[in-house]
């Protein structure tokens, strides 16, 4: 008997909010793995803000998703059978696994991780793709030194809970933008920020001004639009504006709104950069031991969302844009 795959099939390219109607639920029968390929039974699927984007027919760094498609999403699971020598009956891999119960891919481009070291889900959270983001993001495009005062956007999520964290085990100052007095008791009281601006009800540009009184070394942007445009006038000399995302345009999809204040770039000799974290592919290694060193030093601390079912993709994917979860948001398959 073939095994069978229940998978989340993209049928619209979404207008503004994706919603239900957008998407599918099939049963398929999973194929035989060919040479070099993997069946893995998925177990946690990763929520993340770039999957917008891969909904959208628009030129970006790897191609949109087709309608009829499962909707691509990284996710973590456990191997069912190989026939890449790499990789064995029962080991655990994290990588492009789809919105979908089980998935037959090839070998190349998965990464085996170990369950004893953390729980499988932290594998795309504080030790996945959004800590290498906050990692290669903070420490490389926005050359993070020990003085600095980084002011991080979307901050009480997967990536920029991250930022501020290493920013202090650097030895920098963080402040944080998140959106509600709770998220912003948490990191101040459980993730060790410095401070934290409520973007929802704060008056940003003062709150900023009070908050990094030497001006901001290292703005470090998730959210884009309004908050961007504040941040660029309050940088200090030289500093490093790192575009890592835009959420508040996502779902715009007539015009994206840009920052008008750019020329504060050229008053502060400042630079902005925007960056992918694929880039970093080949050094991954290198953060996740860093990771993982403090992680099991206590260094580090995480929330993780969890919604359970492959039913609930679309109302849980929507939590990433009205900001109803805290931490790293994950869909446990059921
Ligand atoms: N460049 C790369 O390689 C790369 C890799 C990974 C992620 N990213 C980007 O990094 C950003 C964060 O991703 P993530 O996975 O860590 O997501 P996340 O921060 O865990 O979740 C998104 C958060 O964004 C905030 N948000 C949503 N709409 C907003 C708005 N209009 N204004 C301000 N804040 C808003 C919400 O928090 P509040 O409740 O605080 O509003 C929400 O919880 C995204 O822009 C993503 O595209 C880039």
């Amino acid at each position: 008997m073939p095994q069978t795959s229940t998978q989340v099939i993209l049928v619209n390219r979404p207008t503004g909010l994706p919603t239900s109607s957008d998407f599918e639920i099939r049963s398929q029968p999973v194929p035989e793995p060919a040479a070099g390929e993997l069946v893995v039974a998925n177990l946690y699927i990763s929520l993340d803000p770039a999957m917008r984007g891969w909904m959208r027919d628009a030129r970006s760094y790897v191609p949109p998703v087709g309608l009829g498609e499962v909707m691509r999403a990284g996710a973590v699971g456990r191997v069912l059978a190989s026939r890449d020598p790499n990789f064995a009956e029962g080991d655990h891999v994290s990588g492009l696994l789809g919105v979908q119960s089980i998935a037959c891919v090839p070998g190349k481009g998965l990464r085996k991780v170990d369950p004893k070291l953390a729980p499988l889900s932290a594998y795309l959270g504080v030790l996945g793709m959004p800590a290498m983001t906050a990692y290669f993001g903070l420490l490389e495009v926005g050359a993070l030194a020990a003085d600095d005062t980084v002011l991080v956007s979307g901050a009480a999520g997967a990536v920029g809970s991250m930022v501020g964290q290493i920013a202090k085990l650097k030895g920098a100052r963080a402040v944080g933008l998140a959106g509600g007095p709770e998220k912003c008791q948490h990191l101040v009281n459980e993730l060790g920020f410095d401070a934290a601006i409520d973007y929802k009800h704060d008056d940003v540009k003062a709150k900023i001004k009070a908050t990094c009184p030497d001006r901001v070394n290292v703005y470090f942007d998730n959210v884009g639009g309004e908050l961007l445009n504040i941040a660029l006038t309050q940088l200090a000399m030289r500093a490093r504006v790192v575009i890592c995302g835009a959420i508040s345009q996502y779902n715009h999809l007539e015009k994206i709104e840009g920052p008008s204040n750019y020329m504060s770039l050229l008053v502060s000799r400042a630079r902005m950069e925007g960056f992918v974290v694929f880039d970093y592919a080949k050094r991954y290694d290198e953060a996740s031991q860093q990771l993982g060193a403090w992680l099991s030093a206590g260094k580090l601390s995480y929330r993780e969302t969890v919604i359970e079912g492959l039913d609930n993709f679309a109302d849980s994917f929507a939590k990433l844009f009205t900001g109803d979860k805290l931490g790293k948001l994950v869909l446990k398959v059921g």
